[in-house]
């Protein structure tokens, strides 16, 4: 099992070049099963969950040629409408298979998801919504077994604001008889992206962008061009680690326009932060001060930035605290950070963070994908050496992120077990 070993205490200059968006990839790529006709993308990130999506779509039958971060898909020879449970289990962004294979070819069979270390991650919503839109469905031995002759318009409204349930919604409605109203939507920046995909490729969409999507079914889909937004999460990753090590770093192929209240928050640390059409600076010249949040939906603070810019609150000046309302359990990273020597008391949902001067480093061990991006910024800022250990799961959502740091001068390397 890889590790990655981290001596902090160096300031960061340089360049970043951000990879595409996991969050916007996964649902682009399960698009593809909605035509036979071939959908070519670039800016795809290289990760292990591109790579298991991958492997469960060409189990499908979808055709994938990759080729860096370009891909082209054909989903014209279709011939399995099942993802299994041992591929589904190590991701759950898996669900996304099933609206477009109900649309198209009016079955599915695909594995309950299970719970994950952040909370139990229902897909209730999901199931609910293809309901509505007349499709039977039901749980047997741990499957989503769903069946529709034709899945027909209706008005939806999700009990609260899911993100692949938005997503898998949207892709069935594409294909779906009349019209699909999609109330409390999701508005995160990765379902827009996938939205405009799907009206590349014929589909018929008003409200990109809104709580309220309004979807008119066309009979089929055809091919497309697509490029893959930037990935938010990684580029307000690498701003608190800069913020958190000091330095003056350039994130290039960024957006500066999908992450305004990420980037409030780091001015207040004290960051200086400037931007352009796809750059975006920090600098950090001084200890942070600490910053209060609480994570809510797009377009508020994202939950899955809260244990990074915890990761800055534990050596900022001051006290915080950090409030997760999206998911139940997603402070894992507090126990690991206090390892480090870190001052946190959790209250309920709401971390209470008392800024140290300095963290020690200490080995730790990463319990799920955001948890781990915020050790490695914890180990950049602590004195001595920090051995992060079970990286598979950085290496789920992050391209070579050592490659990256190192680029700018942090030292750290991966260790190979
Ligand atoms: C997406 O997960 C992201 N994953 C997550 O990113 C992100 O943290 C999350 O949205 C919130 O922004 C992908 O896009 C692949 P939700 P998703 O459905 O769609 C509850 C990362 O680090 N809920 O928006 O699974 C759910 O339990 C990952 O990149 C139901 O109860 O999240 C949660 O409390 C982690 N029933 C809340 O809603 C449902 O049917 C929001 O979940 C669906 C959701």
């Amino acid at each position: 099992m890889d590790k990655l070993l981290i001596t902090g205490g160096k300031r960061l200059s340089g360049d970043i070049s951000i990879s595409g968006a996991k969050n916007a990839a996964l649902p682009i790529l399960c698009a593809g099963l909605l035509t036979g006709d071939t959908v070519h993308l670039s800016n795809v990130p290289l990760l292990q969950d591109v790579a298991t999506i991958l492997k469960i779509l060409r189990q499908i039958g979808l055709r994938v040629e990759q080729d860096g971060d370009r891909i082209a898909m054909n989903g014209g020879a279709i011939d399995k409408l099942e993802a299994p449970y041992e591929l589904v289990r190590t991701m759950r962004a898996s669900i996304l298979v099933l609206g477009p294979l109900l649309a198209r070819f009016g079955e599915a069979k695909v594995s309950l998801p299970g719970g994950c270390a952040i909370g139990s991650r229902p897909v209730d919503q999901h199931i609910k919504g293809l309901q509505a839109m007349g499709a039977e469905v039901h749980i047997e031995a741990g499957y989503i077994h769903a069946k529709a002759k034709k899945l027909k318009g209706t008005r939806i409204v999700t009990d609260m604001i899911t993100v692949t349930g938005t997503e898998n919604l949207l892709m069935a409605a594409t294909l779906a008889e009349g019209e699909t109203i999609l109330e409390n939507a999701a508005r995160e920046p990765e379902v827009t992206d996938l939205a405009n995909l799907l009206v590349a490729m014929g589909a018929k969409i008003t409200g990109i962008g809104t709580d309220r999507l309004v979807i008119q079914g066309v009979d089929a889909l055809h091919g497309a061009s697509h490029k893959v937004i930037a990935d938010r999460i990684e580029t307000g990753t690498f701003l608190c680690a800069v913020a958190a090590s000091g330095g003056d770093v350039t994130l290039t192929n960024a957006r500066s326009d999908i992450l305004d209240v990420a980037l409030d928050k780091l001015r207040e640390a004290g960051a200086v932060i400037t931007t352009g059409a796809d750059w975006i600076r920090v600098q950090m010249a001084a200890r942070p001060k600490a910053v209060s949040f609480r994570t809510t939906e797009y377009p508020g603070f994202p939950t899955d930035m809260q244990a990074q810019f915890m990761a800055l609150n534990c050596i900022a000046e001051g006290g915080s605290r950090v409030t997760e309302t999206i998911f139940e359990n997603r402070f894992m990273h507090v126990q690991e950070l206090n390892r480090l020597g870190a001052a946190i008391d959790i209250d309920g949902h709401t971390a209470i963070v008392q800024g140290v001067e300095r963290l020690v480093g200490a080995p730790v061990m990463a319990t799920d994908l955001r948890a781990s991006a915020s050790l490695v910024i914890a180990g950049l800022a602590a004195q001595g050496e920090t051995l992060v250990d079970r990286i598979y799961h950085l290496d789920r959502g992050y391209d070579r992120m050592e490659v990256k740091l190192s680029g700018v001068g942090a030292d750290i390397r991966r260790v190979k077990q």
